[in-house]
Parts: structure tokens; C-alpha cells; sequence
């Protein structure tokens, strides 16, 4: 593991992804930095066409990449879209770091998933366990997508010295998320319902799954945060978790969720709903041990997550 010192200042850095949800956090936290941000319009490059990114590379050569666009989703998104989900993110992968090479990039920051670890593998799931077991099938695409991200920026590293990262966060809500009633996470899902029976004054709220399994949570402008801290300190092949080390059932987080938002009704349970792996929790050692660690409680973050959606509703 390298803590080395890197320089942000005076340098253009492109946030890939800006107006997603972690690239907006991401655009935020680099405001508090003396930096010259570089983003632009899928309009204008879409990231799946190798032509389009190359020529902006050659025309723009940013010094710095945070590498935080991807098609993403819930597990309906990933379980029913299999092939785009394979197809865009290996392709964004491919193209942004191949583009980051050839343009004499200093620094590059891949956004990998928990997803990638296998499905049964020990909790919590430290770096080291990638590509130990099976991955969890209904995000095999997803997750293969994101391996070949990780590996790239690896063999980039290995080949030709590129000081490319990789950190994997853990499941992330906030402001910005996707609040589409079948293909969004958890948190926003969640969110959407309470508020939306709050609202409507039903007495039942039905939450898909069991509500046993354990997740873990990350408020993103936490993990804006960390990719910050990790950009500026941290250079090595190893991957990197970024996490707050603490999980939840998610019959316990429909509760903490259910209250912020204000719906006093029942909650059920959809047991023929797929419940996905039973636990998911990163090992966050290796971030702590680089000098960093989640800020934002559960519940002032869901509260702000709210006050967003409300805000956007
Ligand atoms: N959300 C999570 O819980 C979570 C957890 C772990 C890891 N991550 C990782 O964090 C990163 C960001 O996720 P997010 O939650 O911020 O996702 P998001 O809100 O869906 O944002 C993704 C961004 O990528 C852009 N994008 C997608 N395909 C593109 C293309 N072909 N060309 C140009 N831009 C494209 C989107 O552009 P448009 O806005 O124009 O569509 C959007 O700005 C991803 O790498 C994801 O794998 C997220």
C-alpha cells in the first residue's frame, strides 16, 4: 500500500460522469480545491464511442481523471439490461483509460462497485478477494464490466506506469440519485415509496425482499470526500474500499427511513422479490489506514437525501 503525496493544485481535472450522482458530489468537493474542472456533455462525447472520447482527449488532455460515469443501477436494472450494462461500462472503461494514456493523463481514478467481489465470499469483503468465487448473478455483467475497469488501470500501471487507481465504494445515496420507481437502489427507492404513501395516506408500505439482508451505506458527498483524499495521497495497484464499515438490515433502514420521511404506517415485506447477496460490508482497514473515514451519520444523510428529493419532486 503507497501513500504518495500528488498535487492537485493548478491542474485540470475532468470529472467523467459529472451529472450523475457521484460526479456532482464529485464536482461539489472539488470546488473547496484550487483546480481548473473539466467536464462535458454526453451530447457531446459520449464515452461508448472511442472516436468521440479519443478526439476530445487529444483536444482537451486533462491532467487529472476521476472516472465516475457508468450506466448504473438497481437490481432490476442490471438483472433485465444485461447486455448494455456489460457493453457501456466495459466500453467507458476502455476508451476513458486507453484516452487518459495516450494523452499523457498524471492521474487517473477508476470507480469500481462492491459488486465485483464474489458473492460468497468473507464479510466483511476485503480488496484481496476479487476474483476468488463466483459473483453474484444477477450483476455478473455489471461486475465483469467493472473487473476489466480495475484490471485495465492494473495492467496500465504494470506496462507502462501509469499512476492509476481503483477504489470501490459501497452502495451510495444522496442528492442526485435516481428515483425511478423499478430501476433505482435501495435508498432512493425507499425514499420514493415512504414519501409517496406519506403522501397518498396508505396504511401499508410493501418493501421487496425479505428485509434480512445487511447493507451498508455511504452518503456521497462522503465518498466525493474519500476519492479526494485517496486522488491526492494514495498511488498503487491495490484497490481500495470506500465504505463507513457499518451495515444494516434493510427491514432496520425502511425503519430509520420510514420515520425521517414521516409515514407512520405498516411496513411489509415482498418475499417473492429477489433479495440479492445476503450481506454486504466492506472492510475499510486499508481507507482508515490512509487517513480517512465516513463523516455523515445514517440518519442526517437520509435526511438530506430527502430534503433533495423533495427540492426535485
Ligand atoms: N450509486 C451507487 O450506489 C454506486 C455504488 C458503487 C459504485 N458506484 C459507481 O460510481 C460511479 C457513479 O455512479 P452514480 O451513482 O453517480 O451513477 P449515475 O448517477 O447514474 O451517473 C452516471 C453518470 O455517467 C454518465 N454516463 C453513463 N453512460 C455514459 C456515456 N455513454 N457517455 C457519457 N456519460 C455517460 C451519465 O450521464 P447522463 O447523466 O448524461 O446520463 C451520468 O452522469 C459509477 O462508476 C458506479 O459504478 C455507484
Amino acid at each position: 500500500m503507497a501513500n504518495a503525496p500528488f498535487e492537485l493544485k493548478g491542474k485540470s481535472v475532468y470529472v467523467a460522469g459529472h451529472r450523475g450522482m457521484v460526479g456532482a458530489a464529485l464536482v461539489r468537493r472539488l470546488a473547496r480545491e484550487d483546480v481548473h474542472l473539466v467536464t462535458v456533455d454526453r451530447r457531446e462525447v459520449d464515452l461508448c464511442n472511442q472516436a468521440a472520447v479519443f478526439d476530445w482527449f487529444a483536444k482537451t488532455r486533462p491532467q487529472v481523471i476521476f472516472l465516475a460515469a457508468a450506466k448504473v443501477g438497481g437490481i432490476v436494472a442490471n438483472d433485465t439490461l444485461r447486455a448494455e450494462f456489460i457493453y457501456d461500462n466495459i466500453a467507458i472503461a476502455a476508451n476513458v483509460i486507453q484516452a487518459a494514456h495516450q494523452n499523457g493523463a498524471e492521474k487517473l481514478m477508476f470507480l469500481g462497485s462492491s459488486c465485483i467481489y464474489p458473492k460468497l465470499a468473507p464479510q466483511p469483503l476485503r480488496e484481496d478477494s476479487v476474483l476468488t468465487g463466483p459473483l453474484e448473478p444477477t450483476n455478473e455483467p455489471y461486475a465483469i464490466a467493472k473487473i476489466a475497469g480495475i484490471k485495465m488501470a492494473e495492467a496500465y500501471r504494470s506496462q507502462y506506469g501509469s499512476d492509476f487507481i481503483s477504489v470501490m465504494p459501497t452502495n451510495l445515496y444522496g442528492p442526485g440519485d435516481n428515483y425511478h420507481p423499478e430501476l433505482s437502489h435501495v435508498v432512493a427507492a425507499l425514499i420514493r415509496r415512504f414519501h409517496e404513501a406519506k403522501v397518498a395516506g396508505a396504511k401499508s408500505v410493501i418493501v421487496w425482499g425479505t428485509g434480512t439482508p445487511r447493507r451498508e451505506f455511504l452518503y456521497v458527498d462522503d465518498m466525493a470526500d474519500a476519492c479526494v483524499h485517496l486522488m491526492k495521497t494514495y498511488s498503487s495497484a491495490e484497490l481500495v474500499n470506500i465504505g463507513t464499515g457499518e451495515d444494516i438490515t434493510i427491514a432496520e433502514f425502511a425503519r430509520v427511513v420510514a420515520a425521517i420521511v414521516g409515514y407512520g404506517g405498516e411496513i411489509g415485506f415482498d418475499t417473492s422479490r429477489p433479495d440479492g447477496t445476503p450481506r454486504k460490508l466492506l472492510d475499510v482497514s486499508r481507507l482508515a489506514k490512509l487517513g480517512w473515514r465516513a463523516t455523515t451519520s445514517l440518519e442526517d444523510g437520509v435526511r438530506r437525501a430527502y430534503e433533495a428529493y423533495l427540492s426535485h419532486t
